[in-house]
């Protein structure tokens, strides 16, 4: 199976992908594209020889199309199989979405359906909630929302800042979505629990 990940940023969640991408695994990674030209996770893919693109959004103002046919040629010369959203900021339209339903994953820094959107774990702490977590769901046009395929919990332990308890999911996150990506291109939907 061929892999597109999508970033914004630092792109941890995409080195772990490629890191596990070894072997005998079923998938490859064939591209590795960002919404931003500056995202470091582009010079960590470069550096893995993957190939990599950038469409910087913010040349397409308020045309999200725009910005989305763009970067959807340059997904589509690679000729994936499976789309992985890992750390990718931008909110995709119905329009993209469908192109690839049923075989785009995103992970979100939460336990879905808690706290879809942002500042999940600032949201976690506010509402005293003893556990926390990462969630990888197939992308559908309702954000953050979708079919789970396999969640991580972790403690949230006192003191705890929205930055401590980032770094704590951050490093489940690093665990699950190698897991899921394995056995989904491997054809096998179970979900995941860690
Ligand atoms: C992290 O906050 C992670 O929880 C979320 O996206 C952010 C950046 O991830 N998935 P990455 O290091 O770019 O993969």
């Amino acid at each position: 199976k061929r892999i597109a990940i999508l970033i914004s940023g630092g792109g941890s969640n995409m080195v772990a992908l490629v890191n596990s991408m070894i072997g005998d695994h079923p998938a490859r990674a064939v591209l590795v594209a960002s919404n931003d030209p500056g995202a470091s996770g582009l010079v960590k893919a470069a550096g893995r020889g993957i190939a990599t693109a950038a469409v910087d959004h913010r040349l397409y103002g308020r045309d999200r199309a725009a910005f989305e046919a763009d970067l959807l040629q340059h997904i589509e010369a690679a000729s994936p199989d499976i789309l992985c959203l890992a750390g990718f900021m931008r909110v995709l339209t119905p329009g993209f979405v469908q192109k690839f339903e049923g075989r785009m994953l995103n992970i979100h820094p939460s336990l879905l359906p808690k706290y879809p959107g942002l500042h999940t774990h600032q949201r976690a702490l506010d509402a005293g909630d003893a556990e926390a977590g990462c969630s990888v769901h197939e992308v559908t046009a309702v954000l953050d929302d979708g079919p789970l395929l396999g969640q991580a919990r972790v403690p949230v332990l006192p003191g705890d800042t929205a930055d401590s308890l980032a770094a704590r999911v951050l490093v489940q996150e690093h665990r699950l979505y190698p897991e899921v990506l394995r056995r989904y291109a491997a054809g096998d939907r179970t979900p995941v629990c860690l």
